[in-house]
């Protein structure tokens, strides 16, 4: 495999100085699911690489790929055995090299998924540990453990895993290990060099092939309490994101993360790093985007924030003030693989979720698009037990997840089930109302929310003040509507479902809905106006 480092990347329009990401719109792709090229109704990367000139068109910067590595698929590619290669699947390196050749010719830039907290229990490392046994080396490289009780029949400690149920599993020769997520993920010992050394390997093995950053998955997790301390309680998922546990969010992992910076930055053309870290926080989640750290975190606390004028401010307001210290960029997210899709969290409504992505894409920092939100997919609510793969799914307390629902392969043309997602069915079967949800159905249809996506990424390119910046001027506004300006642009956001009165602060540019009479804010309608004078 040659190295093509220096590929001509052309520079995409309207990225500010400091570094293309700090505004850069990114795409999420989950590859099962996005466009199957051999029929076996799984998607693939030449499945990927095939539709790359869909989201040059859509107008996003860069492309984030969900896990595509050698894995069992126990957690859909998040449980991975051989982090160097492309599980069959998918398709082979030569395949994962001409996505990353072909995006850099198209002006994309591509992000990977990378999952270092644990492996699959098929990884040759976990396998040789099991082999070989208790007090080995490579036992060493993961958390394992003698029972507690007299026969070591008690888990070593009372963590839970956040798929439900214990975290540890005892194997057969009495001992324990450790997994945060499902049984056939052990997590990595992050004190063992060889771990540290490996995966320093890994990532200059992506780098060198010409990806330009890593989603790093479950990036609060890596260093757990020195002694794993019980925790003293049940019902941990409750505690999530709301203190640091002994198992995340520990203040050692950001030493993993300086480590990784001094790799990205060997490297030219301003590959990043994007944490998946979910902390007590967003002052918390600021720490993993210090200067000499990565450069992005998801907002899982915007994420979470319903459709409310109020909350949304001060979630906006929050986000903004805690990355200003560390100079990072503030992330803006909706939807992505682990979540009720926002159209369906929002109450299902398609002009709430069209909304809802206008007054996203306003912002300043960086937007991140998760596939099918531009075609305004639902969440599919009534998918049949026997389908369902999600690990979360089978656990008895972890039905928080049901993860499936936002992972139903996406539709592109026809009219009928797989809609063109490939030349055989689907992994999970798509809703017949999905027809008139396709590519081929909004494409160049007026007022199609594809149409509205890709106006408002066009503007958004255009026009310096969006996605530029780090802070935005609120304006006085009626309650239940957020406005705001940044330069020469205001955005009004009506969360309410009545109009209300609101003098034109300007000339629309963009409405996600119906243009409403002058002085008029429809419900659940965001507007973007350029504004003329003063
Ligand atoms: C992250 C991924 C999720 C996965 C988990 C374990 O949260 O986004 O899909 O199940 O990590 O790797
Ligand atoms: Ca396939």
């Amino acid at each position: 495999m040659t190295q093509h480092l220096t590929d001509s990347l052309q520079t995409p329009t309207g990225t500010q100085p400091g570094g293309w990401w700090r505004d850069a719109v990114i795409y999420q792709v989950y590859p099962r699911s996005f466009a199957d090229s051999n029929g076996d109704g799984m998607g693939d990367l030449e499945g990927i690489r095939s539709r790359l000139p869909y989201l040059k068109e859509l107008g996003v910067d860069a492309v984030w790929l969900s896990p595509f590595y050698a894995s069992p698929q126990a957690d859909a590619g998040y449980d991975v055995a051989d982090y160097r290669a492309i599980d069959p699947m998918f398709g082979t390196l030569h395949d994962a090299d001409a996505v990353i050749r072909e995006a850099h010719r198209l002006g994309l830039r591509i992000i990977v998924d990378l999952v270092p907290n644990h492996c699959s229990d098929q990884h040759e490392w976990f396998k040789q540990a099991l082999r070989e046994g208790p007090g080995t080396p490579l036992r060493e490289r993961f958390h394992f453990r003698p029972g507690r009780g007299a026969d070591g029949e008690l888990p070593p400690n009372d963590w839970e895993s956040i798929f439900g149920g214990p975290a540890w599993t005892r194997v057969a020769d009495g001992e324990w290990y450790l997994h945060l997520f499902a049984p056939e993920q052990p997590d990595f010992n992050w004190e063992h060099p060889a771990v540290q050394d490996e995966f320093r390997s890994i990532l200059r093995f992506w780098l060198d092939l010409g990806t330009d950053g890593f989603r790093i998955d479950v990036a609060h997790g890596l260093v757990k309490a020195p002694g794993l301390p019980d925790l003293g309680r049940d019902e941990q998922l409750k505690l999530l994101g709301n203190q640091v546990l002994p198992f995340f969010d520990q203040d050692g992992v950001h030493e993993i993360y300086r480590s990784w910076r001094k790799i990205l930055d060997e490297y030219d053309g301003d590959r990043i790093g994007v944490a998946e870290a979910w902390t007590p926080s967003a002052d918390r989640t600021a720490l993993y985007l210090r200067p000499d750290e990565l450069h992005q975190a998801f907002n899982f606390h915007y994420l979470g924030t319903g459709w409310d004028a109020a909350a949304l401010r001060a979630a906006i307001d929050d986000s903004l003030d805690a990355m200003r210290p560390v100079g990072a960029p503030t992330t803006w997210v909706l939807s992505n693989h682990d979540v009720v899709r926002h159209r369906t969290r929002f109450g299902g409504d398609l002009g709430r979720a069209r909304a809802a992505a206008l007054l996203m894409l306003a912002l300043p920092g960086s937007a991140y698009v998760y596939q099918g939100e531009e075609l305004g997919l639902p969440e599919v609510v009534d998918l049949p037990d026997e389908v369902r793969q999600d690990p979360s799914f089978f656990k008895e307390n972890g039905q928080d997840g049901l993860r499936d629902g936002c992972r139903v392969p996406i539709p592109w043309s026809g009219t009928e089930a797989p809609y063109g997602f490939g030349p055989g069915g689907s992994w999970l079967p798509q809703p017949e109302a999905w027809a008139e949800l396709s590519v081929e159905a909004q494409t160049g249809r007026e007022g199609s929310t594809l149409e509205l996506y890709r106006e408002a990424l066009r503007i958004r390119r255009e026009h310096p003040a969006l996605g530029a910046g780090d802070a935005v001027e609120w304006l006085a506004a009626p309650e239940g509507v957020l406005a705001f300006r940044r330069g020469d642009f205001v955005c009004t956001a009506n969360t309410t479902t009545e109009p209300v009165a609101f003098a034109a602060p300007g000339v629309p540019l963009l409405a996600s809905g119906e243009q409403a009479e002058p002085g008029v804010l429809p419900g659940d309608t965001t507007v973007w106006w350029q504004v003329t004078s003063g």
